[in-house]
């Protein structure tokens, strides 16, 4: 029986992307966005997955909409869902119905920078390296267990465009990886730290990417 996956996302979708393009052995069940004009829901259905709109903003009560979400991500029974760039915070009942097989992927080394404008920030902070993090979402926003990681160099002319474009391409790298690991039953958590099942090689990936 294949990954059933169920993938969230609120705008471009590149992880999506490449997600489908690494043609893991995993069934992608539906693909949902809090934003219907999203161009991962476009991509979605230019490829014939099944694309499902909810728009957020029909919602104002936030308890109401998470309910709402949490009840159309289960109907597609899911083994995991990717959160693929989904830009609204889950309430913690939420994530409470899915942890275990929740996975996020965020654009800094986790635990630096949480949450928004890592790449503004790292460059603010002048660190050498930045990079990003596939993690198990937990009620702590960005603290979940990490999965792997992935490690960029900072130039010294770098802008944040050109920053977030290194990152973006390990993005892409890992979170299929990520993805794989999982749906092969690989990722062990030991009190917060995964690692692979009989494996101890490193999951971090340096890039030499400058
Ligand atoms: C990615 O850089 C992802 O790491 C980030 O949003 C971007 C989505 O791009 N996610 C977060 O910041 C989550 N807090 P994409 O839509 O092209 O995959």
């Amino acid at each position: 029986m294949s990954c059933r996956v169920v993938v969230l996302l609120s705008g471009r979708g590149s992880n999506f992307q490449a997600i489908v393009g690494a043609k893991l052995p995993i069934e992608i069940v539906a693909v949902i966005s809090n934003r219907p004009q999203a161009a991962g829901l476009a991509f979605a259905r230019e490829h014939g997955l099944n694309a499902v709109a909810l728009d957020h903003t029909l919602h104002p009560d936030r308890a109401a909409f998470a309910v709402q979400l949490a009840d159309e991500i289960e109907r597609h029974r899911p083994d995991l869902v990717v959160l693929a760039g989904y830009m609204r915070i889950l309430s913690p009942a939420f994530i409470a119905r899915f942890e275990g097989r929740l996975l996020n992927i965020h654009p800094s080394l986790l635990p630096m920078f949480p949450g928004l404008k890592t790449h503004e920030r790292a460059l603010a902070e002048g660190v050498k390296i930045h990079g990003c993090t596939v993690h198990f979402v937990t009620a702590q926003l960005d603290h979940g267990p990490i999965v792997v990681q992935a490690a960029v160099p900072v130039r010294a002319d770098d802008t944040v465009a050109t920053l977030a474009a290194r990152v973006l391409a390990q993005e892409h790298r890992i979170y299929p990886q990520a993805i794989r690991w999982f749906a092969a039953g690989q990722l062990v958590n030991n009190d917060g730290r995964v690692n692979l099942k009989d494996d101890l090689t490193s999951q971090s990936v340096l890039s030499t990417g400058v």
